[in-house]
């Protein structure tokens, strides 16, 4: 009887071999960028309680309301995997006492997990990047994760984002603007689609983030938000600017630009491209100087962001030359038992010699016609092929795998030397 194949759950990807090496390119230089600036990374667990999640992205957000893996464990307890960082990352905080009188840079990578329709750029398991920094209320650290933001895309080579601003305000000042918003709506309703109409009750901010283009002239006429700001929201939002025009960072100001978690006031910001369709937005944060104190810890101003990787892998795959990372040298060894150990030991030994060879060993046997076919097919540059006479000798073959050429003698006394010529060609 024929066994059902097991398959990976919808909208959630293998990161097979042949594409690691993207990732660990954008995650080296984004490591590099994130110690130069001096912010420090924190693990998180992945499973948390369900409520951490209800009571910081917001109980009538589409991530609470329809896209968190939740389920009821062995002991009736709640939990979620994570849908983002940022909530585990203030609960992790204030559990271990991170935060009260300190200033911390943090920054975090991983999987997170949202039930959504998945499509190009969007999955239900997918690995963020993110940072938050806790402890400063000034405009002087939002300027600083935006800087940060834009070395990363200079160092991947990337210069097609268009980075987008908007300040929320305060929460009271948008809660008088949340009823002017509701107004203009209720007197335009016929206007509305189901989804807006249904949020003109629970989160009417978001209406203006719809993409449905018969609402698009509705929308641009709305009463906006950046005209309702608190002075103090406005100070700092001008603050802001003035630090970005200064450093030569270009944006634009999108009024419209309201995100779709609940816990942001006053800057908000979007990094996005054209060349994504749909999911254009690569990274996106803002300032969360409420969320501390709503999820029990005290009153701490904090600012951050998150990317998603699987978007800039997308964006960086067909631009990308990475450097060679074939293995140099397959190994081959044929014939009795000794030649294999005395050929275990030599690479070993060249491993020391050179710690930037990259020596495949062969493994499993096989007839020199078997190995000979691995060597090539491994993408080594060099094959080096040790038998019984060689060994004898104190002699090995090298043959370049890559280029029509006789197969030479070197000695094994002087083979980490010649290799060392010979990878650096
Ligand atoms: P977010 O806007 O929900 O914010 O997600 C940030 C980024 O994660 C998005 O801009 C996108 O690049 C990526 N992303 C989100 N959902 C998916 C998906 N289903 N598939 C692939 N990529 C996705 C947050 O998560 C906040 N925690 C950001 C933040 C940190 N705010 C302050 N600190």
């Amino acid at each position: 009887m024929s066994k059902k194949k097991i398959q990976a759950i919808r909208g959630m990807n293998d990161i097979l071999p042949a594409q690691t090496p993207i990732w660990q390119h954008i995650e080296h230089t984004l490591h590099q960028v994130l110690e130069s600036y001096g912010y420090q990374e924190i693990r998180m667990p992945i499973l948390e309680a369900t409520e951490l999640f209800s009571r910081s992205i917001g109980e009538v957000t589409d991530i609470v309301e329809k896209e968190m893996f939740s389920f009821v464990d062995r002991n009736s307890d709640n939990l979620t995997l994570r849908p983002e960082g940022t909530a585990s990352c203030v609960r992790a905080g204030i559990q271990n006492g991170l935060f009260y009188n300190q200033i911390q840079r943090l920054w975090y990578i991983g999987p997170m997990f949202r039930h959504e329709r998945p499509q190009k750029g969007r999955y239900r398991q997918f690995n963020q990047l993110g940072v938050e920094a806790y402890g400063l209320t000034g405009a002087d650290i939002d300027a600083e994760i935006i800087l940060m933001t834009a070395r990363f895309w200079q160092k991947l080579g990337l210069d097609n984002l268009e980075l987008q601003i908007n300040s929320l305000g305060s929460a009271e000042a948008r809660a008088v603007y949340r009823n002017k918003l509701v107004d203009y709506f209720l007197a335009n309703e016929s206007q509305l689609d189901e989804d807006s109409k249904r949020r003109l009750n629970t989160n009417p901010l978001r209406i203006l983030d719809s993409k449905n283009p018969q609402m698009q002239n509705l929308i641009q006429s709305a009463p906006q938000l950046l005209d309702h700001l608190d002075k103090e929201s406005q100070t700092h939002f001008q603050q802001l600017k003035n630090i970005l025009d200064q450093t030569g960072i270009n944006y634009r100001i999108n009024p419209q630009l309201v995100r779709g978690l609940d816990y942001y006031n006053r800057t908000v910001f979007e990094w996005v491209t054209q060349e994504l369709g749909a999911q254009g937005t690569i990274c996106a944060g803002g300032r969360y100087d409420t969320l501390v104190e709503q999820i029990g810890g005290r009153s701490t101003p904090a600012v951050g962001f998150a990317m998603g990787l699987e978007r800039l892998v997308l964006l960086l795959e067909s631009k990308l030359q990475l450097s060679d990372i074939n293995p140099h040298i397959y190994m081959i060894m044929v014939g009795n038992e000794t030649v294999q150990q005395q050929g275990f030991a030599l690479a070993e030994s060249l491993r020391t010699a050179l710690p930037e060879l990259r020596l495949i060993t062969n493994c499993g046997g096989g007839s020199f016609k078997a190995q000979f076919k691995r060597a090539d097919k491994s993408a080594a540059k060099f094959a080096l092929i040790l038998g019984e006479d060689e060994l004898h000798k104190q002699q090995i073959a090298i043959k370049n795998l890559r280029k029509k050429s006789e197969q030479t003698l070197l000695s094994i006394s002087e083979l980490a030397d010649n290799l060392k010529q010979l990878i650096k060609e």
